[in-house]
C-alpha cells in the first residue's frame, strides 16, 4: 500500500501554484504599500506561548493543537496561528523601540487539529498582519481598509462581506459574559450539546454557533454593544467614522465575537456565501494588553489573518501555469548538443522553453509539444544542422519556416515577449 498524506493535509499541486503565487504577490504588494515589512517566524514554539496567548479556554488550545514533547522533554506546539509567535518575536527582539506603529506581516502554514472538510484543513496557510504600539482608531480602520484592498487587488471585493463589531475593553467582557450566562443558563436545554459545553468554558462562543436549532435562542441574546464602556463605544464610533470616510462598506454584527480570547474593542471578519460552512475568509481584531500578558511592554496591537486556501478556492480555475513558448526537438545527439546551449541562452534571457533529448520519434515529440500547450516546435535534424537552420513550426496553424541557428535564441526570446506567446 502506498503511503498517503495525513488526513486534512494536502499538497498544493503545480496546476494550483500560479493561483497561490498570485494571492501571495497581491498580499505582499498591498501590505508593503501600507508600510508593512515581512517577518518570518518558526513553525513551532513552546506550548506555553499559545496557552497564554490564545487562552486556555479556547477551542484551539483545548482541542486543536499539535503538541508534543521533543527529545529533551520540552513541550512544543506546531503554531495554530501567527499572532502569538509574532508578538513573542516583537518582545524578544525589542521592536518596541522602533517608530510606532510597528507594522509586520508574515505568511505560511498553520496547524489545527480540526475536523477536515471543504475549506478546512489541519495544515492551512495564513497571511497574517499586525500593527503594534498604536491605539488610534484610524489604525483599526486602515488595517481593515488594507484587508479589503487585498481582496480588491484579486478582484474578489464584490463577492465578500465585511462584518465589524466591538467587544469592548477587557473590563467589559466579564460583565457581558455574566449577562450572557444569566440569559443562556435557563435556556440551556434549547442549545446543542456543543453550546452547553461552551457555556462553561466561554459563553461568548455560543454566539458563533451555526447549528440551526440554537439560532432562535442566540438571536434574542443581549448585544455586547449595549455593554460597552463609554471609551470603547467612542473608539468604535471613531473606527466607523474612518471607515465611512474611506467609503468602505460594512455591516455591524454584534454577534461577531471571534474564537480567540485575546481580543478587545474592534473585531472584524470577511465572509463569503460561496464556501458553505467555512464562510470566514479572514478575521482579526484589536488585542491591547496581550503583549504585556506575554511578558512584553504595555503596547497595544491590532491585526488580522487571511485564510489563503479559502482565497484560492474563491479564485476558482482561472488560467493555470504558463505553457512554454516553444519545445526544441533535436533529432539525434549532434542536434541535441547544439540545442542544449541555445535553450540555456534563451532561458537565461527569460524565455520559457523545453528541450527534447533526441530519443523520441518526431511525431511523439510534436504530440508532447501539443500537450504542453507550447506555441511553437523547433525541429533540428541532421539536414537542418548541416544548413545551420532550425525549422520553426507554429503549432496552431502548422505553418513552418526556417530560422538560422545563430539567431534562434533571439527568435525564441522575441516570441516569448509577444502577448499570448504560449497557447
Ligand atoms: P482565525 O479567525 O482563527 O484568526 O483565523 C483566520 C482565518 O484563517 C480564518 O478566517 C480562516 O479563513 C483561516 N482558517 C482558520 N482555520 C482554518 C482551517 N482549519 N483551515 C483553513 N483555513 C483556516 C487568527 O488566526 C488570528 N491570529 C487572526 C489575527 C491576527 N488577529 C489579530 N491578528
Amino acid at each position: 500500500m502506498p503511503i498517503k498524506a495525513v488526513r486534512g493535509v494536502r499538497d498544493i499541486l503545480p496546476a494550483e501554484s500560479p493561483r497561490w503565487q498570485r494571492v501571495e504577490a497581491a498580499g505582499r504588494s498591498v501590505f508593503e504599500a501600507y508600510g508593512y515589512r515581512e517577518i518570518r517566524l518558526p513553525l513551532f514554539e513552546r506550548t506555553e506561548l499559545f496557552a497564554r496567548g490564545i487562552g486556555e479556554a479556547t477551542d484551539i488550545v483545548q482541542k486543536e493543537m499539535y503538541t508534543f514533547e521533543d527529545r529533551s522533554g520540552d513541550s512544543v506546539t506546531l503554531r495554530p496561528e501567527a499572532t502569538a509567535s509574532l508578538l513573542r518575536a516583537y518582545i524578544e527582539h525589542g521592536f518596541q523601540v522602533q517608530p510606532k506603529p510597528v507594522r509586520l506581516y508574515t505568511m505560511g502554514p498553520m496547524f489545527r487539529y480540526e475536523r477536515p472538510q471543504a475549506g478546512r484543513y489541519r495544515q492551512f496557510h495564513q497571511a497574517d498582519v499586525e500593527a503594534l504600539g498604536e491605539t488610534h482608531p484610524a489604525v483599526d480602520a486602515e488595517v481593515i481598509a488594507m484587508l479589503m484592498d487585498f481582496f480588491g487587488a484579486l478582484g474578489l471585493a464584490d463577492r465578500l462581506e465585511l462584518h465589524v463589531n466591538s467587544i469592548g475593553d477587557a473590563g467589559t467582557r466579564p460583565a457581558y459574559r455574566a449577562r450572557l450566562l444569566d440569559y443562556f443558563a435557563p435556556r440551556s436545554g434549547e442549545l446543542c450539546p456543543e453550546c452547553r459545553g461552551r457555556l462553561d468554558r466561554n459563553p461568548l462562543r455560543v454566539l458563533d454557533c451555526k447549528t440551526p436549532g440554537c439560532q432562535p435562542v442566540i438571536e434574542k441574546a443581549p448585544s455586547i454593544l449595549d455593554s460597552l464602556t463609554a471609551e470603547a463605544a467612542e473608539h468604535f464610533e471613531r473606527v466607523r467614522a474612518c471607515l465611512d470616510a474611506m467609503g468602505i462598506a460594512y455591516t455591524v454584527t454584534p454577534r461577531l465575537v471571534r474564537g480567540l480570547d485575546y481580543y478587545v474593542r474592534t473585531t472584524f471578519e470577511v465572509l463569503t456565501t460561496e464556501l458553505g460552512a467555512q464562510n470566514a475568509v479572514a478575521g482579526g481584531g484589536r488585542y491591547d494588553g496581550l503583549i504585556e500578558q506575554l511578558g512584553g511592554p504595555p503596547d497595544p496591537g491590532i491585526g488580522f489573518a487571511i485564510g489563503l486556501e479559502r482565497v484560492v478556492l474563491l479564485l476558482g480555475d482561472e488560467a493555470s501555469a504558463a505553457a512554454p513558448v516553444a519545445v526544441l526537438i533535436p533529432l539525434g545527439d549532434a542536434a541535441l548538443s547544439r540545442l542544449l546551449g541555445i535553450a540555456r541562452e534563451a532561458r537565461r534571457r527569460g524565455a520559457r522553453v523545453e528541450l527534447g533529448y533526441g530519443t523520441r520519434k518526431l511525431q511523439r515529440e510534436l504530440e508532447r509539444t501539443n500537450r504542453l500547450g507550447a506555441g511553437f516546435a523547433v525541429i533540428v535534424g541532421d539536414d537542418e544542422l548541416a544548413r545551420g537552420q532550425a525549422l520553426l513550426r507554429e503549432m496552431k496553424s502548422g505553418a513552418q519556416r526556417g530560422v538560422p541557428l545563430e539567431g534562434l535564441a533571439d527568435e525564441l526570446v522575441g516570441l516569448a515577449a509577444r502577448p499570448g506567446a504560449a497557447r
